[in-house]
């Protein structure tokens, strides 16, 4: 458990250095008396079977997690698995999702594999690569434009590389802000722009899963070409409801996750 702390408070480290804005949601929840619980994290690949989920996944299952189940995105042309880690109630579940690549086109593959081949064996084969980032150099505007007509995810993956996509605040664990409605309130309330597609909140009670999430915050990078504004990564907010057996929910529902991979979809910073 000490190993699995360590590993995700690395994670975490990453993620709040690469998205300020996530630690200003998190200090906005802790300033109102709560603790945080993280109900998830997420993390992004390609189905290359040097860096596909199970490579990932080996570090998870290292410090005692245990594959859960799988889900398909057809129309995104995604796969993904979830991990959980039965012993210690409050450790976050782990999702991660791989582009199919036999789906997409020629140049596509070409410009993933080229990435791919760049980044060192030492690191895919390393504890720290899932918080590795961008091994592969300085990202190019031009690919990522090109990336992004065909899939906004292959797009963030090249730019951002190995890294949390998102964590997400566990609704359940709250003490004041009680319902997901309550939550997106305050969060607007706050300055906070919402993932709209689909709806601000994904799923219902029946579905026994709620979620939603900020819009990607927008970020400055350095590109081949220059620097460019384009969204980095959200944090999301899950509540759970209870099963017929008593237990409560513990997986994912794939038509709610397939909008919430949108939330790092393309947009430009109102002035
Ligand atoms: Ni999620």
């Amino acid at each position: 458990m000490e190993q699995a702390k360590k590993l995700f408070d690395a994670i975490w480290q990453d993620y709040i250095k690469q998205n300020p804005e996530v630690k200003i949601i998190y200090d906005l929840f802790v300033n109102q008396g709560e603790t945080v619980v993280n109900d998830h994290i997420a993390f992004r690949t390609f189905n290359d079977s040097r860096v596909h989920i199970d490579v990932l996944a080996k570090v998870f299952l290292e410090v005692g997690y245990e594959y859960r189940g799988d889900y398909y995105f057809k129309e995104k042309h995604l796969y993904a698995k979830h991990y959980e880690f039965k012993a210690f109630k409050n450790a976050p579940r782990v999702f991660i999702s791989q582009l199919i690549l036999e789906e997409m086109s020629a140049s596509l593959r070409a410009i993933v594999k080229e990435n791919i081949d760049r980044i060192p064996e030492a690191s895919y084969m390393s504890e720290g690569f899932v918080y590795s980032g961008n091994s592969w150099g300085k990202p190019s505007y031009e690919v990522y434009e090109k990336l992004r007509k065909e899939s906004e995810y292959a797009a963030w993956v090249y730019v951002y590389g190995f890294r949390a996509n998102h964590f997400t605040v566990s609704i359940n664990t709250l003490k004041k802000l009680r319902s997901i409605q309550e939550v997106n309130k305050f969060l607007k309330e706050n300055g906070l722009l919402l993932n709209t597609v689909g709806g601000e909140i994904k799923g219902t009670p029946t579905d026994l899963l709620e979620q939603s999430s900020t819009k990607a915050s927008i970020r400055t990078i350095d590109f081949v070409e220059g620097s460019y504004q384009i969204p980095s990564s959200y944090y999301e907010f899950a509540r759970r409801y209870l099963t017929s057996n008593g237990d409560l929910y513990g997986g994912f529902i794939a038509q709610s996750a397939d909008k919430i991979f949108e939330s790092t979809n393309f947009y430009k910073k109102e002035e």
